[in-house]
């Protein structure tokens, strides 16, 4: 998979791709991740990337040209499954999302800033636009690296259990439930007597009911559905 990030902050998303498992994933080539500061494609002389919004209103507007040229360059080279934006008003993002996206090939992600992007940016190179949350961030960085970091650990190869990802949270749909590990008690604290059974119908039926209890507590609108 290759992801491109176009961004006038490229100094503000680079430390999450190299450390962890992001790093590991890129050292493997399971993943490359490509920054594009956007001001290089600015063409006048301040290079300047956004201006005033049309109208009038407060905040600047980030402008077509030079996210276009940076575009059109980077498909004049491949072909792209999605041009994603991230924006506070784009699909709330959820592990559904993240599993779509981590099957792609290339994908290009846009981080907006100041007030948002001209909207013929949207209508015309923009395919998907994703929020990763009702809350506004100063810019589209960091919800742009939660994005990757959601998806890349979906790349197959990328965690060492590959079983891993598939008992996460929300994978069937639940909260994952409580787990354990030595010593078997601290401090009084005990571990649930079934885990320590041999059982494996047992314990996986446990799990079922635990994860069940902790949706029904945390998080009922998933049960919803
Ligand atoms: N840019 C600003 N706020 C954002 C959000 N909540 N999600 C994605 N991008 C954003």
């Amino acid at each position: 998979m290759r992801i491109d990030i176009i961004t006038v902050l490229p100094e503000l998303l680079k430390s999450p791709f190299e450390a962890s498992i992001l790093k590991r994933a890129i050292d493997a080539n399971l993943v490359s991740v490509h920054f594009h500061n956007l001001r290089d494609y600015a063409t006048d002389k301040h290079k300047s990337v956004d201006d005033t919004q049309f109208g009038g209103g407060a905040g600047m507007v980030m402008t077509v040209e030079p996210i276009d040229k940076c575009i059109s360059g980077l498909k004049a080279e491949r072909d792209y499954d999605e041009v994603i934006y991230m924006t506070p008003d784009g699909e709330t993002l959820n592990q559904g999302i993240a599993n779509h996206l981590s099957l792609k090939g290339n994908i290009i992600i846009l981080c907006g800033h100041y007030k948002g992007i001209d909207q013929r940016v949207r209508d015309y190179f923009i395919t998907k636009e994703i929020s990763i949350g009702d809350y506004v961030l100063s810019g589209g960085e960091l919800g742009a690296a939660v994005l990757c970091d959601a998806i890349i650990r979906l790349i197959p190869g990328v965690l060492g259990n590959e079983t891993s990802a598939l008992t996460d949270s929300f994978q069937d749909g639940l909260l994952a439930p409580p787990i354990y590990t030595k010593p078997r008690e601290y401090k009084g604290m005990k571990v649930p007597e079934v885990l320590f059974s041999g059982n494996f119908p047992e314990i996986e039926k446990w799990r079922e009911e635990e994860a069940y209890k902790r949706t029904k507590a945390r998080r009922p609108d998933l049960l919803d559905n």
